[in-house]
């Protein structure tokens, strides 16, 4: 692909790139320069280059690539001298670990910056330097950054590219500029803090003692400072600016910390620990997914359902995924702190978590789901250092909305590319009534900004639609409007919100079908045993119905009458289902629940029961390919706008899998296959990222001829991130497709 690859200094990084692009093949020659003869012989013994070039100028004329990989400082010289021979068509690039620097000697050296020059950062490197340590692996799963400049020529950048991604790197491209932000954060900082400690204790008198008692946490902590010194002496002055911004706002947030020290705000210190614990787990899951997994793999989980099994045991699914989210927005507003138990760890109630951190609350935990949230009362929450990332999770999005309306700070939310095709003008457009101000991308969808600062007056309003979300939101809201606010439902939605605000003390009234709240009460913390989610449980409600000889226990699932629409419609379609021990747990309806297996069949499901049962109509939808006859839903447009289309979606997996399945505009029409006879083929369907989709192929295996591969279904972890291992216990065969 390219005749002849120049390399100038043969140090590691040089040597690497040299030796892994000569034994790709894509090179005629690869021709090494180095200052030193010995690290020259080096580097033909060892392969690591075809031939050395003394004469700098010689190795240049002709060559197709350039490379220059000498230590910082010394690149201003090396393109100044460059700048004075005929480079004919070869395109320049580098490896400076700062990129200011070197455009700006490219600028000084060539009168402008060459447009066939592609200025670059391998972010890899090891404790052993110099040609002899050369690793033609060196760069495999490690980031590139590019830095490529407005005059860059795109073939030029292509080429670079191309010959960083054959190495087996990550290539990024960056601006200058934010590349050395980045990296003056996320590196030159650490390198200097590390450096600076060990020399601060070192310099002590009782040295001696410090060194020997020093454990794993001070070995952890500067290991760094054992890199190389004057490559990083070149770091710090060629990337001053940089760095100088990063440290002066650790130096003010060091000084913080000291304060809280000294002033014994343990409060605080809680809050800056628990925060950079969480931050650094979630760092480092997307790190490790970045840096060391195939893009593909990552998006495309694949459960791959193998077919038959029966169903039997005692399970008890995770937390309740409503009532998690309100127990942290709940327990950040009170006075006080709340002690939540059974709380949902699934990716969806943590962003919740994270929301609220962002804006300053205490939280600690989960742990094995408990979690302690330090309340902060109705008026104390903080800005978010920056937007708000909601993830999956439309439920932390329309309840923050509201409460976001009525603080004195703007916020942003946003989400993950399946939130931010959903509707937020549903939230926007009754806040905007109660006098709220806020922005959102075209057609009412995230990113939603929230400006603060606003007076609220309470509204009286009706619904268009049977929805919890919009009306757990005007009642957030309303905890801060001016007067009373009045939301009326047409048809009954969950209630966690009104039920939990009286936990917390809060007054709620619920006359019929409207619940309203006046602002001016407080809510006083509490304690919240949330029970385990019967959203989760239906998937084992259908499983345990629709496998011959089954017989299932799931424990402690909350039966709040406006979560049960899944056992009523069940039971008409013939299930057996047996409430067990029912009792309240702090306010909230919980039993154990038999289920066995029985004779489906067929029906048309009443209308007033789909808001009941709106988050399982797609494991619904399975229980009803089984069944003995027709079944049509209706009135159930609300649907198409989940966490996808879900009467697209699953019309389209029901059918890729044989079940006769017709979708309408508010619902669908589905022929069962009726009870002993095989519901399913196997075959290939997509849950489009939708969790819920993803575990109701996974329940339709029981009643399939041969396996099911369902795709896309990381989203599993949003609710239910211990659904494969449960499937397991029970006797259902789901895997993981094991990953290439
Ligand atoms: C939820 C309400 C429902 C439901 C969602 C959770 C809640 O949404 O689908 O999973 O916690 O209030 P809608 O209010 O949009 O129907």
């Amino acid at each position: 692909m390219i005749s002849r690859l120049v390399v100038i200094g043969l140090g590691l990084i040089g040597g690497s790139f040299a030796k892994g692009l000569r034994e790709s093949g894509l090179c005629g020659e690869v021709v090494g320069v180095d200052l030193n003869p010995h690290s020259c012989e080096l580097a033909i013994e060892l392969g690591v280059v075809d031939r050395c070039e003394g004469d700098i100028a010689a190795a240049c004329r002709g060559a197709d690539v350039i490379m220059l990989a000498v230590p910082i400082l010394a690149m201003e010289k090396l393109l100044a001298l460059l700048a004075t021979f005929d480079l004919g068509d070869a395109v320049l690039t580098d490896v400076g670990s700062a990129k200011g620097n070197v455009v700006r000697a490219a600028r000084l050296a060539f009168g402008n910056c060459p447009a066939r020059f592609v200025p670059g950062h391998p972010i890899a490197g090891s404790e052993q330097s110099g040609v002899e340590a050369s690793n033609a692996q060196l760069f495999r799963r490690h980031k590139v950054i590019l830095t490529p400049l407005a005059e860059t020529d795109p073939a030029a950048l292509a080429l670079i590219d191309r010959l960083w991604s054959e190495l087996g790197a990550d290539v990024e491209h960056m601006q200058v500029e934010r590349h050395d932000e980045v990296l003056a954060a996320t590196s030159h900082l650490p390198h200097l803090l590390a450096f600076g400690l060990v020399d601060s204790l070192a310099k002590r008198n009782e040295n001696l003692d410090i060194f020997r008692y020093a454990a794993g946490g001070f070995r952890d902590f500067t290991r760094i400072a054992g890199s190389d010194p004057v490559m990083w002496h070149d770091i710090f002055l060629a990337n001053r600016e940089a760095v100088l911004r990063t440290l002066d706002t650790f130096r003010s947030d060091l000084d913080a910390l000291r304060d809280a020290v000294d002033a014994g705000d343990g409060h605080q210190l809680l809050g800056v620990f628990t925060r950079a614990r969480v931050a650094r787990e979630h760092f480092s899951k997307i790190l490790a997914r970045r840096a060391y997994v195939d893009a593909m793999n990552s998006n495309d989980l694949i459960f791959l359902a193998n077919p038959g099994g029966r169903v039997s045991g005692r399970i008890r699914v995770p937390g309740d995924k409503s009532i998690s989210h309100r127990s942290i927005m709940l327990g950040s507003l009170a006075e006080g702190t709340t002690e939540v138990e059974g709380f949902l760890e699934g990716e969806d109630a943590l962003a919740t978590i994270q929301a609220f951190r962002d804006m300053g609350v205490v939280i600690e935990g989960p742990n094995h789901g408990r979690v302690t949230v330090h309340g902060v009362g109705l008026h104390g929450l903080k800005a978010a250092p920056g937007p708000i990332y909601l993830g999956n999770s439309g439920t932390s999005m329309r309840l923050l909305s509201g409460l976001l309306a009525a603080q004195s700070f703007d916020s942003t939310l946003t989400g993950d590319p399946s939130l931010s095709k959903r509707p937020m003008n549903r939230v926007a457009n009754p806040l905007r009534e109660m006098g709220a101000v806020i922005e959102t991308a075209a057609e009412g969808r995230p990113p939603m900004v929230i400006r603060g600062g606003k007076r609220l007056t309470g509204l009286t309003y009706t619904l268009p639609m049977a929805s919890a979300q919009v009306k757990s939101c005007l009642l957030l809201a309303g905890l801060y409007a001016e007067g009373e606010t009045r939301v009326t439902e047409p048809a009954p939605t969950r209630d966690h919100t009104e039920r939990m605000l009286r936990g917390f003390g809060y007054p709620v009234t619920t006359e019929g079908s409207t619940a309203s709240v006046e602002s001016g009460h407080t809510l006083t913390a509490t304690h919240i045993e949330v029970p385990a989610d019967i959203s989760s449980s239906a998937f084992f409600l259908v499983a345990a119905s629709i496998a011959e000889n089954s017989d299932l226990l799931l424990e402690h699932v909350g039966i709040n009458p406006t979560r049960t629409g899944v056992i009523d419609i069940l039971r008409l379609m013939g299930a057996d289902i047996t409430l067990e021990n029912q009792r309240e747990v702090g306010g909230e309806p919980v039993a154990d629940l038999r289920v066995r297996s029985a004779k489906l069949k067929g029906i048309d499901i009443p209308e007033e029961l789909v808001p009941l049962a709106i988050d399982e109509f797609p494991v619904l939808f399975v229980a009803a390919a089984c069944a003995d006859g027709r079944t049509v839903l209706r009135g159930a447009e609300e649907l198409r706008v989940k966490e996808s289309d879900r009467i697209q979606v699953m019309a389209d997996g029901l059918l890729a899998l044989g079940v006769k399945a017709e979708p309408t505009a508010d619902g669908i029409i589905i022929d069962g296959a009726g009870f002993g006879a095989d519901a399913f083929s196997g075959g290939e369907v997509h849950a489009h990222g939708d969790h819920r989709i993803g575990m109701a192929f996974s329940v339709a295996s029981l009643r399939a001829s041969a396996p099911i591969r369902i795709h896309d279904c990381a989203n599993v972890a949003t609710s239910f991130p211990n659904f494969l291992e449960l499937c397991g216990k029970v006797g259902m065969r789901v895997v993981k497709e094991a990953q290439s």
